[in-house]
């Protein structure tokens, strides 16, 4: 089980750490240059990052508000620490924060490759169609909190 922790303040090692882990997982190993992985909305976000029980951290995503909602991004695990329960860990303490932060819905831009993972969670396709963000194709879900 992650220990999470959460922060606005890009001066902080939560999100030093959450950005050591999306350098290595989107630009190292998914090929996404470094000026689309760090944009003009890094000081806007939340960031949870996820440690482990070494106190090492595996798991990390952002939180922009959008409407009466938030986007859930740059949503990633160290590879090495993958299929253990991480992911969904971190995107359940996001569905709980939103919940608490009485936000009415959480949307993302899944990798296509990824939507059985978020569908696990409780998320579901958008009608928008399918779309490529640096050269990767995705589909847009939601969490809606309210029916
Ligand atoms: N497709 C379908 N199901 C998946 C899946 C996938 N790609 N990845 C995990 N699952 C399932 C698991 O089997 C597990 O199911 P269970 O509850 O029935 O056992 C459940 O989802 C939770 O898996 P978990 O171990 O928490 O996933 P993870 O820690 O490996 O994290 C990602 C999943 C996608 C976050 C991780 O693979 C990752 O960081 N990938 C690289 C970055 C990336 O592509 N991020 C997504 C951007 S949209």
């Amino acid at each position: 089980m992650l220990k999470i922790k959460q922060t606005h303040d890009l001066n902080t090692n939560i999100y030093r750490d959450s950005l050591a882990i999306r350098l290595e997982v989107f630009v190292n190993e998914q090929g996404v240059p470094e000026s689309l992985e760090v944009d003009a909305d890094e000081a806007k976000a939340t960031y949870l990052t996820g440690y482990d029980e070494q106190l090492h951290a595996q798991a990390t995503l952002r939180l922009l508000p959008e409407n009466d909602g938030w986007h859930v991004q740059r949503v990633a695990v160290r590879s090495a620490a993958r299929g253990q329960g991480f992911g969904r860990d971190i995107m359940q303490a996001a569905i709980d924060a939103g919940r608490h932060a009485n936000r009415d819905f959480l949307i993302l831009g899944a990798q296509t490759h990824a939507c059985g993972f978020y569908e696990k969670l409780g998320f579901t396709p958008t009608s928008r169609p399918a779309f490529e963000e640096a050269g990767i194709p995705h589909r847009e879900m939601i969490y809606r909190y309210k029916a």
